[in-house]
């Protein structure tokens, strides 16, 4: 049996909880292929199991996953099981049911649902404190404490999915739409400071290709989703957010 997991990951987190999922499926005698969704090669059909995974983006799934699903996952030959998870800094369930439609569409099953409380990758919104080191260590024990069981019931065939009240869903959803389509705006008030060294990893590393190096320096584009990697990742700690600096996460899973 061949499994595909798709993830992506702005800061790690998710990246840790699908390399969980993989070393599970791999114990359980499946072969896994592990890829982010910033691979290019298009997804080559033929998995019996499919595994995703993102971070939660304003209460919601990124969209740019969901984004990446409608127009890269192809619909498969026979129904599929799948399982999705969320990584985020809260402990508030996460609605997947606009992801289960779009799998669906691609006669792909959503069987299981799970969100993961990991930590806050997002440093410089008042209302969203950084998570304790040690806080974030014993979420990601959890994780791997967890996602053992859960590839359990995903491979008996049994469902386990979050239920969220249904008034919320559209709440949810357009919060994260509006926050989505308003970012590029915010992103604006990315900038380096003097001590940027000009090495060029920020922009590298985007995953949207918004930051472009001129003259040394980055510049920042208008295509930003705001999944916060440059600015977490600067080795000179010089990329500021409206003109100031804030703590990096750094994800040490
Ligand atoms: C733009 C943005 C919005 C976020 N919104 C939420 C949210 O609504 N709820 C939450 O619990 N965490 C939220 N977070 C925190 C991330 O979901 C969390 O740090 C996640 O594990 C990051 O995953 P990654 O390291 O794979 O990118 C947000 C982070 C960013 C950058
Ligand atoms: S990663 Fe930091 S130091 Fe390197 S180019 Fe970008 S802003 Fe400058
Ligand atoms: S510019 Fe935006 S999309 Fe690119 S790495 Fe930074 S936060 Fe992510």
């Amino acid at each position: 049996m061949k499994a595909l997991i798709l993830y992506f990951s702005g800061t790690g987190n998710t990246k840790y909880v699908a390399n969980l999922f993989s070393q599970a499926l791999s114990a359980k005698g499946v072969s896994v292929q592990t890829r982010s969704i910033e691979e290019p090669q298009p997804i080559e059909p033929g998995y019996d199991f499919l595994v995703v995974g993102c971070p939660k983006y304003y209460e919601y799934p990124a969209m740019f996953l969901l984004q990446y699903l409608r127009k890269a996952l192809p619909a498969a030959q026979q129904q599929t099981p799948t399982l999705a998870f969320c990584t985020q800094a809260s402990a508030v369930k996460t609605d997947f049911t606009g992801l289960a439609k779009i799998l669906q569409q691609k006669n792909h099953e959503l069987q299981v649902t799970q969100f993961f409380t990991i930590a806050n990758d997002l440093m410089f919104f008042g209302g969203f404190a950084p998570t304790p080191a040690q806080e974030a260590q014993t979420n990601r024990e959890k994780a791997a404490q967890a996602v053992p069981g859960l590839v359990e019931t995903f491979l008996a065939g049994q469902r386990q999915t979050e239920k969220i009240a249904p008034f919320l869903r559209p709440v949810y959803h357009a919060v994260a739409a509006g926050c989505t389509a308003t970012m590029p705006l915010f992103a604006m008030k990315y900038a380096a400071s003097d001590a940027c060294i000009g090495c060029g990893l920020c922009a590298k590393s985007c995953p949207k290709s918004n930051i472009q190096m001129v003259e040394k320096r980055p510049e920042f584009g208008k295509n930003c989703i705001f999944c916060t990697r440059c600015i977490n990742l600067c080795p000179a700690h010089a990329i500021l957010y409206g003109g100031k600096q804030y703590p990096q996460y750094v994800c040490r899973g």
